[in-house]
């Protein structure tokens, strides 16, 4: 089976590359534009990207929104994930969390995915910490600043491992369980 990974983010398509790989699925990376309405929620982001991707015609495909909710900032950036990295990015992060103890925040993957005529969207979360400062050069957007245990951040973490506890691995074990249901582990 292949899936198409509908995204501009190089980063997330060689994660689900790595992810789907072990269910032996095959992953083709697809470079759409669609618009992302602005809502508080993920999964609606997703409802209508895949909505608006089915209308252009494409079957058998992932979308992902992703977003990370610091508790101190009372779930900022959350779904404003996106902008705020473009605008103030991880330094801009930092300097808010300046002087606060209570560094607790969680990141949040929501999968929408289109498979033999059906949808299935379902979010995977990673509870962690943001660090004081940017550690490690691997992955994209946040990984520099956050840390699923306190000590190393996801940018320190090779692929498989980051996979291994991140959002969007456990996002990814849990389409996996829902295909399962929907074509059987004989189809992929
Ligand atoms: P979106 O899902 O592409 O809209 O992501 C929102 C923001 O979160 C973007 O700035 C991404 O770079 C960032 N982001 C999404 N997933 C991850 C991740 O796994 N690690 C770090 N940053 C991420």
């Amino acid at each position: 089976m292949i899936l198409k990974i509908i995204t501009s983010n190089q980063g997330k398509f060689i994660e689900y590359r790595e992810a789907l790989s072990s269910f032996s699925i095959d992953a083709e990376h697809v470079r759409i534009p669609y618009d992302e309405i602005q809502t508080s929620e993920l999964s609606e982001v997703v409802e209508k990207g895949m909505a608006a991707l089915k209308e252009k015609g494409l079957r058998d495909f992932i979308i992902d929104d992703s977003g990370m909710f610091v508790d101190a900032l009372k779930g900022f950036p959350g779904v404003y994930s996106s902008y705020v990295q473009k605008t103030i990015g991880n330094a801009g992060i930092l300097k808010l969390m300046e002087n606060v103890n209570e560094r607790e925040a969680n990141f949040q993957c929501c999968i929408g995915c289109n498979v033999n005529g059906k949808d299935i969207i379902v979010t995977g979360k990673c509870d962690g910490v943001i660090l004081k400062e940017e550690k490690g050069t691997d992955g994209f957007g946040y990984d520099p600043i956050f840390s699923h245990d306190g000590k190393i951040s996801l940018a320190e973490m090779p692929i498989p491992e980051k996979n291994g506890i991140s959002h969007r691995g456990n996002a990814v074990r849990l389409l996996m369980k829902e295909l399962e249901d929907i074509i059987g582990n004989a189809k992929y």
